[in-house]
C-alpha cells in the first residue's frame, strides 16, 4: 500500500467504528427499532463522506454481527433490506466512490442477486488505493477461526503472527489505530479481535443517528492526545 503518511504523519490511517445506538434512539422518539437504522444509514453515509475528505486509508464499519441473527426476524429483514438498499446505491454511484469496498466476515449466509452484488462491487473497486471496510456478518471470533482454517487447508501445521494477518478478512487494511464506539457501552462486541490488540479506544454516549463529522473530528483530536507506547516505555 502506498505511504500517504506524509501529509498525515500522526494517523490514525485506519478508524473503525462499532455504530451502536439505533435501536435506543428509535425508543426514545417511541419508534420501532427499525427506524433507528433508518436513521442509522444516513449517520453511515455522513460518516462515510466526512472520511473521504480526510487523509485516512482505511475506513471500517460494523454493520452487523455474527450474533445479531438472535433479533427478532422483523429487525434482522429490516437491516437486510437497508443493507440491499445501500448497495444498490453504491452500485449506481460506483466510480464517484473514493474507496475500495471490502466486506468483513462470512458471505454463505448472504445468496442470490445480494451476494452478486458483493461481489461485484469488490471486485469492481479491487484496485483502488483506499479502502472501506463493511463488516457484516462478522464477528471477531469467526474471523480467527476462518483464518485457522485457511491456514490448516493450505497444508500449514505451525503459523506465525504474519500467516495468520494474511488470512484475515482485513489482511489488505493498514494496522487498526483508533476504534469508535458510540451508545455509550464500554466493550468490543467481539470486533476486530485481533486488530484491536493496540488500537486506541474512544467510547461516546452519543447514539449512531446522531453521530457525525464533528464528532468524528472530536475522536481522531482525541487520538491525538493519546500517548501510544506499543509496549515500549
Ligand atoms: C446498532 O444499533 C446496529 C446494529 C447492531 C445492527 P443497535 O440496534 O444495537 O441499537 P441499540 O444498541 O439496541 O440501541
Ligand atoms: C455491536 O452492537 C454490533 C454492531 C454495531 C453491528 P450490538 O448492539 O450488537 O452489541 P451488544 O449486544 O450491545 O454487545
Ligand atoms: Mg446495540
Amino acid at each position: 500500500m502506498a505511504d500517504t503518511t506524509k501529509n498525515n504523519p500522526t494517523g490514525p490511517r485506519h478508524i473503525a467504528f462499532i455504530m451502536d445506538g439505533n435501536g435506543r434512539w428509535a425508543k426514545e422518539r417511541g419508534l420501532p427499532r427499525e427506524h433507528g437504522h433508518r436513521f442509522g444509514v444516513k449517520a453511515f453515509r455522513a460518516v462515510l463522506d466526512h472520511c473521504a475528505t480526510l487523509d485516512i486509508d482505511a475506513v471500517t464499519f460494523y454493520a452487523f454481527s455474527t450474533e445479531n441473527w438472535k433479533r427478532p426476524k422483523r429487525e434482522v429483514n429490516a437491516i437486510l433490506r437497508l443493507m440491499d438498499s445501500y448497495l444498490a446505491e453504491c452500485e449506481k454511484k460506483i466510480d464517484d466512490y473514493a474507496f475500495r469496498i471490502v466486506f468483513l466476515g462470512d458471505k454463505a449466509p448472504f445468496e442470490g442477486a445480494r451476494r452478486t452484488r458483493m461481489e461485484r462491487l469488490e471486485a469492481h473497486t479491487r484496485t483502488r488505493r483506499r479502502i472501506l471496510n463493511i463488516a457484516l456478518n462478522y464477528g471477531g471470533r469467526d474471523e480467527l477461526v476462518h483464518a485457522c482454517n485457511l491456514l490448516l487447508a493450505s497444508g500449514k501445521n505451525t503459523v506465525t503472527a504474519a500467516d495468520i494477518e494474511g488470512a484475515l478478512y482485513t489482511k489488505d487494511s493498514p494496522p487498526l489505530d483508533l476504534i469508535v464506539r458510540t451508545g455509550g457501552d464500554l466493550r468490543i462486541s467481539n470486533f476486530l479481535l485481533w486488530q484491536a490488540a493496540y488500537a486506541e479506544l474512544y467510547f461516546t454516549d452519543i447514539l449512531w443517528p446522531d453521530f457525525g463529522p464533528a464528532e468524528v473530528d472530536a475522536a481522531i483530536a482525541e487520538f491525538h492526545q493519546r500517548k501510544r507506547r506499543f509496549g515500549g516505555v
